[in-house]
């Protein structure tokens, strides 16, 4: 049987700390979720000592999950420990993964601290998480650039007061694939005790070869991966969970190894990841991206018409994207047909949401003559996962190109009715000046974008709103339609409403 090696999942921290992204808890909560029928090994949900909000997602994530280990991340400071302690403490898994920096870079002008102090630092820190929690890691940030030999040093000294886990990060992505094995392998060879805990690899993606990295580093021996979703993460991202897990699978001859990722659901996961953070997925990018599986030269599509495997490593079917089924989805398709093709889907849905869902999918089809698997996702996906205070009622748009633009917009707040009207430099700018006023909320618009869902003059338009949060983030707002001014101005309004729902 092959050696498992640990999947650690950090979507949901240095994933949430890409430029731009900003969750909510129950959108964190919806994303644990997914992570955990994935078949993750850890989630790391978050930095609680961070923010009061993500205190409560990371406590909220550990009452939840079931299965997968919850980490939440903590300076080596006993006020960060026991924050993150608290947060995580009703896991059935708990994890505290506390860090310092190694580096001389780090060490001399970020820390202001000397090698002694770093190392008493972190020695005293791992013994104090480990007197709260069994399961500890620890991460010596800036791995890469430290001294090897000091780092085994500290690595020999944390072993010995409780950790479990030892991080060696490449923070700044600066590794090239032979190095970075080169010194895992020392760092293996040669600290006292490192074989009774986990090596971790965490790799960011500055020079494009975190993935590379990461493999490498398991190659030299490590036994846990730490990647996110997409590539998520700081300045160029993290590892992606979905090329990790994939070059593993496929090249199982060559690792000898395997993950615990049921590898079906990494294509849904990928896009309730991408719908709720906002950040699209590039076409080309490999495993996830719309082009993975298509072939565009003649070339290819006749080899591939003859034969799959003439320039298939993988099966679409392996990661989820699955061909749209036989059974056409339309308005006389009941739930079984539904609740089936989602399931072939990858999708996971609670009774509840599944209700939810088909009645969505029913008003499509009410319009719609095929509802494809994109439609479904973007149903799915478009889930609202708070208190809505602000819905649409019903809109008047009068626009032109010789003319100013005006729109009559009705919306409701519980009971009360609200009818305002307003100008604008296109009819977009109107609506939005329109609800702006109908709420008494202005939010600056930071982007705009609206993409059709499937193909065709009937296809859903899903239109993504980016407002900022006053704190130098934006709220991702998001809304389907078949009209895309009805998207787009309920894009506006769930932005808003989520604004309020985090209280910003
Ligand atoms: O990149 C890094 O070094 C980190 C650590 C905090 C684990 O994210
Ligand atoms: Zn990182």
């Amino acid at each position: 049987m092959e050696k498992h090696i640990k999947i650690f999942d950090t979507t949901l921290r240095d994933g949430e700390q890409t430029p731009g992204v900003n969750l909510n808890a129950k959108e964190k909560l919806m994303i644990a979720k997914k992570l955990e029928s994935m078949g993750v090994d850890v989630i790391e949900a978050g930095f609680p000592a961070s923010s009061v909000g993500d205190f409560e997602a990371v406590r909220t994530i550990a009452r939840e999950v079931k299965n997968s280990t919850v980490a939440g991340l903590c300076r080596a400071n006993q006020k960060d420990i026991d924050r993150c302690w608290e947060a995580v403490k009703e896991a059935a898994k708990p994890r505290i993964h506390t860090f310092i920096a190694t580096s001389e870079i780090h060490m001399k002008h970020k820390l202001k601290m000397t090698k002694e102090e770093v190392k008493a630092k972190a020695i005293e820190m791992v013994k104090y998480a480990s007197s709260l929690c069994n399961d500890v890691e620890f991460s010596a940030e800036d791995a890469y650039r430290s001294d090897k030999d000091f780092l085994v040093e500290v690595f020999g000294e944390v072993i010995k007061a409780g950790a479990k886990t030892l991080n060696i990060p490449d923070t700044v992505g600066y590794a090239l694939p032979e190095e970075y094995f080169d010194f895992i392998k020392y760092i293996k060879d040669n600290t006292p005790g490192i074989e009774n805990v986990d090596i971790s690899v965490h790799c960011h993606n500055d020079l494009g070869l975190a993935v590379a990295n990461s493999l490498a580093g398991v190659r030299a021996g490590a036994t846990q991966v730490e990647c996110a979703i997409n590539g998520l993460g700081e300045r160029a991202g993290n590892a992606s969970l979905e090329e990790v897990v994939m070059a593993i699978k496929t090249r199982k001859g060559s690792f000898a190894l395997d993950t615990k990722v049921v590898t079906e659901q990494i294509y849904s996961t990928s896009k309730l990841v991408s719908s709720l953070s906002g950040i699209d997925v590039q076409p080309n990018k490999a495993i996830v991206g719309a082009n993975a599986f298509a072939h565009e030269s003649g070339i290819h599509q006749d080899g591939v018409l003859k034969e799959k495997s003439t320039y298939e490593i993988i099966t679409p079917e392996s990661v989820g994207v699955i061909q749209e089924s036989n059974i056409v989805l339309g308005k006389l398709s009941g739930k079984h047909a539904f609740s089936t093709t989602v399931k072939e889907m990858g999708i996971e849905l609670s009774d509840e949401e599944m209700n939810e869902a088909f009645i969505k999918f029913k008003a499509l089809a009410d319009k719609k003559k095929n509802v494809t698997h994109k439609d479904i996702e973007a149903i799915v996906n478009n889930k609202i996962s708070f208190e809505e205070v602000y819905k649409l009622k019903s809109f008047q748009i009068n626009s032109g190109n010789k003319m100013v633009c005006t729109a009559a917009i009705v919306i409701s707040k519980g009971e009360e009715e609200i009818t305002e009207v307003a100008v604008g430099t296109g009819s977009i700018d109107a609506a939005f000046n329109g609800v702006a006023r109908a709420t008494g909320i202005s939010a600056e618009l930071k982007d705009y974008s609206i993409r059709s869902v499937s193909n065709g003059n009937d296809a859903l338009g899903e239109v993504t709103v980016k407002i900022d949060d006053g704190q130098g983030s934006v709220i991702v707002g998001k809304a389907i339609d078949e009209d895309i001014m009805e998207a787009s101005i309920n894009a506006y309004i769930n932005a808003i409403n989520k604004k309020l729902d985090m209280g910003i």
